[in-house]
């Protein structure tokens, strides 16, 4: 009898001690989208909305920011705002006990600043008490699929004052190394099976200034000076919108357009501004999502 009551004092202490060792905790699931991050106050409103609706989609996913940036992390800091690299963040959800975390890249394609995002998120999985498991969401752009809706999707986001004889161009900041600069003349193929009138053109890349200005239909002497909207193909509308797109250097595209005889409609947005563009990218961060386990989001679209 004294026996068997040590060997059941001592089972009950096993079973009591096994879980909290051995036994798989349950999963703590966290979301961290990853942005090149802006020192623009305008995109910086941007982002700030796009974590909004991010976190409205999944209510009880917590939602936080990485940014890729350097240069926007050192300039923040100075301004005091929030400035935490993406590895930093993914280091923090860790800490704070996130065990399953969805990362959602920000960028338009798969270029050199997404390629970082994965090998960072590839880096913080599996370490001692970090987190069990990383996937990363791609770009806005990461199939043809995804080129075709962006397609529709910008199309329809022109204001109504935009005619149909109205040259549009959409401005990306295109790749020039690897295979993501590939995307934005994909991307014009699709634009132009919508709409004739409509193109891209990069920063930094192919589709250039110059070859966009060359494909626009020819301006006729005498006749009104055909409208062309500048429409921003980022995902906010920060430095490069500002600067290179409608800044007041004679080399600017605003500038450019104008002196070729066209008139200049200027449409500052990001594209995380637009919801049928959001939704791209959060169809995206579904995947990402399922790939961690986490359940599918009671989505209110
Ligand atoms: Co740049």
């Amino acid at each position: 009898m004294r026996i068997s009551r040590t060997l059941f004092a001592l089972l009950l202490c096993l079973v009591f001690a096994v879980p909290a060792h051995a036994a798989e905790k349950p999963p703590r699931f966290a979301i961290v989208l990853a942005s090149f991050g802006s020192t623009d106050a305008k995109a910086q409103a941007t982002q700030e909305a796009f974590v909004k609706a991010a976190q409205a989609r999944y209510p009880d996913i917590p939602v936080y920011v990485g940014l890729t940036a350097r240069l926007v992390q050192k300039k923040l800091k100075e301004q005091g705002k929030p400035a935490t690299s993406i590895f930093r963040a993914l280091a923090d959800v860790a800490d704070e006990g996130f065990t399953h975390v969805a990362v959602q890249s920000l960028q338009v394609i798969p270029g050199e600043e997404f390629e970082g995002v994965q090998q960072v998120a590839k880096a913080q999985e599996g370490l001692p008490k970090g987190l069990k498991r990383v996937s990363v969401g791609g770009p806005l752009i990461a199939s043809n699929e995804d080129a075709a809706s962006l397609a529709s999707a910008l199309l329809a986001a022109l204001p109504k004052e935009r005619k149909a004889e109205d040259t549009v161009i959409f401005v990306g900041h295109g790749s020039p190394h690897g295979v993501g600069g590939m995307i934005y003349p994909s991307l014009q193929w699709h634009v132009h099976q919508k709409d004739k009138n409509a193109f891209v053109g990069t920063v930094e890349g192919t589709p250039s200034l110059e070859e966009t200005m060359a494909a626009l239909p020819l301006v006729v002497k005498g006749k009104p000076a055909p409208k062309v909207w500048l429409v921003p193909l980022l995902a906010m509308a920060g430095e490069h919108a500002r600067n290179d797109l409608f800044g007041d250097e004679p080399d600017s595209w605003k500038n450019i357009i104008t002196k070729s005889g066209r008139e200049c409609k200027a449409l500052r947005i990001g594209l995380l501004d637009i919801p049928a563009v959001r939704n791209i990218w959060f169809a995206h961060l579904d995947e990402a999502l399922a790939a961690v386990g986490a359940a599918p989001a009671k989505a209110k679209q």
